[in-house]
């Protein structure tokens, strides 16, 4: 036995249609014309199927541009304010931030959990359900650290309140898990939470008579946002990016 494990493949026409590039019918008129070519030599026959070997974007390209990334991809992009995480809504959506032709992939992307229209910061996004509900399962616990902008100073008291585990949040019956407080100045701290709930910072803040004027998420497990990540830019997460959102070092450091 070899011990390497077997590497599926797919059919070249269905791979393309379901990564957004057109369909079966315009594929294959792609592939006679020359212009999809793997480790350059042309693939005229759209029918062949293709090993799906993590290096595939790397070898194959589709009129010269690499192929995008395989599915079971995972992106972190720096969410700008005003884009909203939605498929479907009004306005911006985080969606048309990426190349319009990933609006067609199948499975599609999706965020892994949102942030509000008024929050910037890192956002995830993946097409792998199974990652996806890994990350935001209660089970794995993973931290969220947001930077909060105050309308008014501190109290003094907001830390206690916050890591008692006792705070309930308006309209709610089941009281937060207790969350970190870290202040940074009269009007800035930071939190540290490993729930979701709907609005909970800005909610949390209400409960203590404050009012949060900016959101901004720099960490997600054990990964930061790069700061070299510009609001509106993406990037492909590789294994050791995942391996820090559940809070893992990489092997290497
Ligand atoms: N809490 C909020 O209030 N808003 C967010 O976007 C994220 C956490």
């Amino acid at each position: 036995m070899s011990g390497k494990a077997k590497v599926p493949s797919v059919r070249l026409d269905r791979l393309l249609a379901n990564l957004g590039y057109g369909s079966r019918r315009e594929i294959q008129m792609l592939a006679r014309a020359g212009t999809i070519v793997l480790d350059g030599a042309p693939l005229l026959d759209a029918d062949r199927r293709i090993a799906l070997d993590p290096d595939l974007p790397a070898r194959l390209t589709v009129q010269t541009r690499p192929l995008d990334p395989l599915p079971g991809v995972a992106l972190m992009l720096h969410k700008p304010l005003g884009v909203t995480c939605s498929h479907k809504e009004a306005g911006p959506l985080v969606y048309g931030l990426l190349p319009p032709r990933w609006r067609r992939r199948e499975p599609p992307l999706s965020t892994v959990g949102r942030l509000d229209k008024e929050t910037s910061g890192l956002l995830l996004l993946t097409d792998d359900g199974a990652l996806l509900h890994r990350i935001i399962s209660p089970k794995a616990s993973v931290s969220k650290r947001y930077r909060v902008t105050l309308d008014r100073p501190l109290r003094g008291d907001e830390g206690a309140i916050f890591s008692s585990g006792t705070l309930m949040l308006e309209g709610e019956e089941k009281p937060l898990l207790p969350v970190d407080l870290e202040v940074h100045g009269p009007t800035s701290a930071a939190v540290t939470l490993t729930e979701g709930r709907y609005h909970q910072v800005r909610r949390m803040f209400a409960a203590v008579g404050n009012h949060v004027t900016a959101l901004h998420r720099d960490r997600v497990g054990a990964l930061d946002l790069p700061a070299d990540l510009e609001p509106g830019q993406y990037r492909v997460m590789g294994e050791e990016d995942v391996a820090r959102v559940f809070g893992q070092a990489p092997s290497n450091s």
